[in-house]
């Protein structure tokens, strides 16, 4: 008997532009487009395996080896529903000769490699990855765009790690989110240099979640109002000519500015959301302070920084800039045990620091 099964694995994504706010919780469309760097690093990444067979009495599903309830009309049973009828308008319906996989259960197992001590969130690269093993089981003949769509409705950054590189998630303008998807900006080989050091600053899980927070944000921040109307589609179109012209002064300077603006419309929130803490807020001046340096030598910006919704940082630099900053970090947050070795190599796509300071 033929055996259906497929294996796909996808990794983290950090935004450089932030997605911060829905103007539809179901479809999971965005109020604002954004922009975000793939981590190509082996050690980010979820990898999924999805079997299908007739012989199953329905969809399940574990993460990393725990089962999960899949539950109806949640995200994960949406995703799935929606990669069935991929299946069978794409290739059932095309060719009647092919096995009617769309109406057999599935068995999903999804597992993340990277260390709790990451603190990363894995919904992102979690959704990508069911959806390309779920692709490739199905055979599919659509492009990384159209599965950007359905990964869309599991988590919304989760549409950007589709791609490697630079990635943008267009909002787009029908209501039914056909055009609310990922798009390759740039890849990855195209700017090769950038490299993400990753500063855990804590790995408790957050108080707020980012579901939850950006819902209160577009109900109550007028400081929204203003950010997606007047500020993030200008960025967006500057942070693209950025990355074509491998400008990274300018890719710093609107990475910076955008997570700032994050944050305001955080505390803009009614109540209040607060995602950094003192070290971060510490790391923030660490890191202004460096490129004042080095823009009065006439270098321009060396390093942004960027949060996402929890205190840790994300510092985009060059290559020859990441033994540096590690080394100020270092001094400035000396480590509790271990160090920066003990995570990951310095010179891969992302580098990750643990900062207890
Ligand atoms: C701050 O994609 O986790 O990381 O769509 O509700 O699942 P849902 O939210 P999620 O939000 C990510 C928010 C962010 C910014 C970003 O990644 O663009």
């Amino acid at each position: 008997m033929a055996v259906y099964q497929a294996t796909a694995s996808a990794p983290v994504n950090i935004a450089c532009i932030k997605y911060w706010g829905k103007r539809d919780t179901k479809l999971i469309l965005p109020t604002n487009s954004s922009l975000s760097v793939t981590l190509d690093q082996d050690h980010l990444r979820s990898t999924t395996t999805s079997r299908a067979d007739p012989s199953f009495k329905h969809d399940r599903l574990w993460l990393n080896g725990e089962e999960e309830e899949i539950k109806d009309g949640g995200r994960m049973a949406t995703c799935i529903a929606e990669m069935k009828r991929l299946r069978k308008e794409e290739v059932e319906d095309k060719q009647p000769n092919e096995p009617k996989l769309s109406t057999y259960p599935v068995h999903i197992a999804s597992f993340n490699n990277f260390p709790t001590a990451a603190g990363l969130a894995s919904s992102a690269s979690g959704f990508a990855a069911l959806v390309s093993s779920l692709a490739q089981l199905y055979q599919l003949p659509v492009s990384p765009s159209t599965l950007s769509v359905i990964a869309r409705q599991g988590s919304g950054s989760a549409c950007r790690s589709l791609f490697g590189g630079f990635v943008a998630w267009e909002q787009g303008t029908k209501p039914d989110g056909s055009d609310s998807l990922a798009v390759q900006v740039a890849p990855q080989s195209h700017w090769p240099d950038i490299h993400a050091l990753i500063c855990v600053v804590s790995d408790d899980k957050k108080g707020t979640s980012s579901t939850s927070g950006m819902q209160r944000t577009v109900e109550t921040s007028p400081l929204l109002q203003h950010r997606i109307k007047h500020v993030v589609p200008q960025r967006m179109v500057d942070i693209s000519k950025a990355i074509l012209d491998r400008d990274f002064d300018a890719f710093a300077a609107i990475t910076m500015a955008d997570s700032n603006q994050f944050h305001a419309v955080a505390l803009d929130t009614e109540p209040p959301i607060f995602y950094m803490n003192d070290v971060s807020r510490a790391i923030i001046a660490l890191i202004v302070e460096y490129n004042r340096v080095s823009v009065a030598k006439g270098l321009g910006r060396k390093a942004a920084y960027t949060y996402d919704a929890g205190p840790n940082a994300v510092i985009y630099t060059k290559k020859e800039n990441v033994k540096e900053i590690v080394e100020l970090i270092v001094k400035y947050f000396p480590q509790k045990e271990g160090s920066f070795k003990d995570v990951f190599g310095l010179f891969g796509g992302a580098d990750v620091a643990k900062s207890e300071g």
